[in-house]
């Protein structure tokens, strides 16, 4: 059982666990029947596989996903600690700092019963318009591949395990359960699967997640080549590949494929189906018993398999959450623009904070990574708690969303849940107005055989006077009563638009209009006649209770900004992205940045010089004013501390320490790569090698911002350059008059490229910490892999002898010392 890999445990005795576990698995193994094995190898519910006390499994739990633990209620009753996105982390470009974030995970995973995390996320950043760009990490393989190894050796070393996902090519969400992606052998190789390799190697994951799409013809289910031969054969990895929720649709296609578990349950393509199969002699109980194995090995990992030493006895040092979650924000903001040192602010002055997503904090994106901390700082929290009584003024200026969203703020809600006679079921608590209760995940008391009415209830205190428009999302009968009044009484049906998600990521419908009055409490109440859902294979409930606040008009807000920013010493504007722009099921259709934000960013910076714009969103978003505002700050979808995180790096007590992990177009039409929609249900990858920077480099065309940019609060000079063909010797200066954190990055560049490669990748980097005036020494190894490409002839990597330029830069266009080798 090679490479279950503890790095403070000795290779002796790491061996002799691995072998006791072995030893384990094969005795489980053996006292299996053929209904028992593949019942283990499907999802008994939404979340968890079944439990077989006759060998002393317990039931394996797995749970999303990139940035918390959600655990297996869609609830917020038992809140997770919700970390910056995958874009931050990576922004970070510090792999020790993304295994800190997984050993957290793993805590909370262990402080929720989970064994196995659905994360992380190394799809790429092909085109800026990918729905979940914000959950993976970066345009950029090596580093990607790098982050990944961080945090799941993090999240290991806590005993939890996880899946490196989606394998592979899920780089868009348009038709993806569908799609065929058709990769070239050398982009595959070079670019979308080297993470997953660079994770295995580094990582041994327990686990990876196969994607819906299909690649090059076959569905990543059932793809033998590139599960059986090149990600377990060529490449060692000996955990479990689980298929992605609802992504196993064949039987003895999947079996074949290599896919061991079928989620979720309990209606799978495993299960009887795969012991009836085998019975008709059309599955291979010999693969059925790999499968097993496999299961059976993550269980005794994780510490689910009695008699089995799990590779963690004692969990690693709490870590505190909030306070990780924080420096990590911190540590992943990019500062793009600071004209004039504009920040850090000036000690005392006073700050006009504007821009609805400054009260109402966007920390996290939309889909299955969602989780429900426990709090949010948003940066009017931050700010307001940094700076001293009278210094701060609030905006909202613009609204990002003129759409209905669900019941937030203002509203205590819960879910009461009565059967057909109207007696009280069962009663469960509400995040918000979005009830998702998938499989099981039903209140307390409550079951679908009996369940016949929800109705989600409590008490709305608006915050401001004016007209509130209610609505609702889902499909089904619907009554809607406000402050006593039944306000509709209606049906949704399935638009021709059938989608199996509506009810998730559909468009809202405003069902009514009420005047209320700013602080007055008002009774809500949105009833759901519940489906019948007893016959469902996946059972699901979800609808959602709308509301959207007074329309005020757009000039006027501004015209408010604006007079709060000029009465302040700086302007602090916040635009944003929402959930029904950046999230999980659908892509994006442009970068604009919602609303009247650009109008009211411009205004503002016309009315105050010191105008800095905080960009919360998780990836890339077109500036057009980027150039007439003073500084520029990327907070992504920061977490649950952003806020505070803010305020600390806003008034200079933290450096902005992130640099890009993918580049910043100055305007859609600009990005090299934005097709994200199947042809005939094919996507071509025409692009080959050239995405992200390798593209940029090839077109010409500059970015707004360039990978690898961020200026931090001091100044580097880059003093000496050393290379050979396996190590990089850098010494830099830091120039400033405050300590910091430098990203050494070395970037590879051909001279006379024999073969077609990009001009240039990144090759390695390095963190490098030094106080004012001081300097620092780091040697930087060159992976061999920097001067190899995927010989598709020889079907190997292959070295490419020759002269190298490396290239040691502050950013993608801010290199600043070269040395030339020649590699053999
Ligand atoms: C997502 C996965 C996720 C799974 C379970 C799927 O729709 O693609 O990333 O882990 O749901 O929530």
């Amino acid at each position: 059982m090679a490479g279950t890999a503890h790095p403070t445990v000795p290779a002796a005795e790491q061996a002799a666990a691995d072998q006791a576990r072995t030893d384990a698995v094969e005795a489980a193994l053996a006292k299996l029947d053929l209904d028992t094995k593949t019942r283990l190898l499907a999802g008994q519910d939404m979340w968890s596989l079944p439990a077989l006390p006759e060998i002393g499994l317990a039931s394996v739990v797995m749970s999303d996903g990139p940035i918390g633990v959600r655990g297996v209620r869609w609830t917020a009753d038992d809140p997770s600690v919700a970390l910056p996105s995958p874009t931050a982390l990576a922004a970070t470009w510090d792999p020790e700092l993304a295994r800190r974030a997984g050993r957290l995970l793993a805590q909370e995973a262990r402080r929720k019963g989970v064994h196995v995390l659905l994360a992380p996320t190394v799809n790429l950043h092909r085109t800026p318009l990918g729905g979940r760009h914000f959950e993976c990490y970066s345009e950029d393989p090596y580093l990607t591949g790098l982050i990944g190894t961080g945090y799941v050796r993090g999240v290991q070393e806590g005993g939890v395990g996880t899946t490196v996902k989606h394998f592979v090519g899920n780089d868009a969400e348009t038709d993806r359960f569908t799609v065929d992606n058709a990769i070239a052998p050398r982009p595959l190789r070079e670019l979308y699967l080297a993470p997953f390799e660079a994770i295995v190697e580094n990582a041994h994951p327990w686990g990876v997640m196969t994607a819906y799409n299909k690649v090059n013809g076959t569905t990543m289910t059932e793809h033998r080549y590139l599960v059986n031969e090149v990600l377990r054969g060529e490449w060692g990895f000996d955990g479990v590949n689980v298929s992605d929720w609802m992504a196993a649709r064949s039987t003895t296609g999947d079996l074949a494929g290599g896919l061991d578990v079928a989620m979720p349950g309990p209606q799978t393509v495993y299960g009887p189906a795969l012991a009836a199969a085998v019975r008709a002699g059309e599955a291979d109980e010999a693969e059925v018993d790999t499968a097993v194995r496999n299961v059976l090995r993550l269980a005794a990992r994780v510490g689910a398999l009695e008699g089995a030493p799990p590779v963690v006895a004692e969990p690693p040092a709490a870590l505190d959450g909030e306070a990780l979650a924080r420096e990590l924000a911190a540590r992943s903001f990019v500062l793009v623009r600071n004209e004039g040192e504009a920040l850090p602010l000036t000690p005392g002055g006073t700050v006009a904070l504007l821009g609805a997503a400054a009260r109402d904090a966007r920390v996290l994106g939309g889909g299955s990574a969602t989780v429900f901390p426990a709090r949010v700082v948003s940066p009017l929290d931050g700010l307001a708690a940094a700076l001293p009584d009278g210094a701060l003024t609030f905006a909202v200026g613009a609204d990002p969303s003129d759409e209905l969203a669900p019941a937030d703020q203002g509203f205590e809600l819960r879910a009461v849940c009565r059967d057909a006679a109207g007696n009280l079921l069962g009663e469960g608590s509400l995040p918000s107005g979005q009830v998702q209760w998938i499989g099981d995940d039903l209140p307390a008391g409550v079951s679908y055989a009996t369940l016949a009415d929800v109705e989600v209830t409590g008490t709305f205190v608006p915050r401001e006077s004016g007209e509130h428009a209610f609505g609702t999302r889902g499909l089904g009968a619907f009554t809607l009563t406000v402050d006593g009044t039944e306000l509709w009484d209606g049906v949704q049906l399935m638009g021709d638009e059938a989608d199996p998600f509506e009810a998730f990521f559909g468009a809202p419908s405003e069902r009514a209009r009420l005047h209320l009055t700013a602080g007055v409490p008002v009774e809500v109440s949105l009833r759901h006649q519940a489906p019948d859902l007893s016959e469902v294979p996946l059972k699901a409930l979800m609808f959602s209770l709308l509301h959207l606040g007074p329309r005020q008009d757009p000039d006027a807000l501004i015209a408010e900004a604006v007079a709060a920013a000029r009465a302040a010493d700086t302007a602090v504007v916040v635009v944003a992205t929402t959930e029904r722009v950046e999230s999980e099921g659908f892509d994006r259709t442009d970068l604009r940045l919602p609303g009247r934000q650009d109008d009211l960013v411009r205004a503002v910076a016309a009315a105050n010089p010191n105008t800095v714009v905080v960009v919360n969103a998780g990836s890339p978003v077109e500036l057009p004013w980027r150039e007439e505002v003073a500084a520029v700050l990327l907070s992504w979808f920061p977490g649950q501390e952003g806020g505070a995180a803010l305020a600390d790096v806003l008034l200079g007590d933290a450096e902005p320490g992130g640099r890009l992990p993918t580049t910043w177009p100055v305007a859609l039409a600009d990005a090299p790569v934005t097709e994200a929609v199947p042809t005939e249900g094919r996507l071509e990858y025409a692009e080959g090698l050239f995405i992200g920077y390798r593209a940029w480099d090839r077109t010409g065309t500059a970015p707004a911002y360039s990978f690898g940019h961020g200026l931090g609060y001091t100044t580097w000079a880059y003093e000496s350059l050393e290379v050979t063909a396996t190590t990089a010797r850098v010494r830099i200066r830091n120039t400033g008059g405050r300590p910091g954190r430098e990203v050494v990055q070395l970037y590879a560049a051909p001279v006379g490229d024999p073969v077609a490669r990009p001009a240039r990748w990144l090759a390695a980097f390095a963190g490098v910490e030094a106080g004012p005036g001081e300097s620092a020494e780091v040697e930087i190894p060159l992976p061999a892999r920097t001067f190899e490409i995927w010989d598709e002839e020889a079907y190997a990597w292959t070295r490419i002898p020759g002269a190298y330029e490396i290239q040691a830069a502050r950013s993608l266009a801010d290199t600043r010392l070269t040395a030339r080798i020649d590699v053999a």
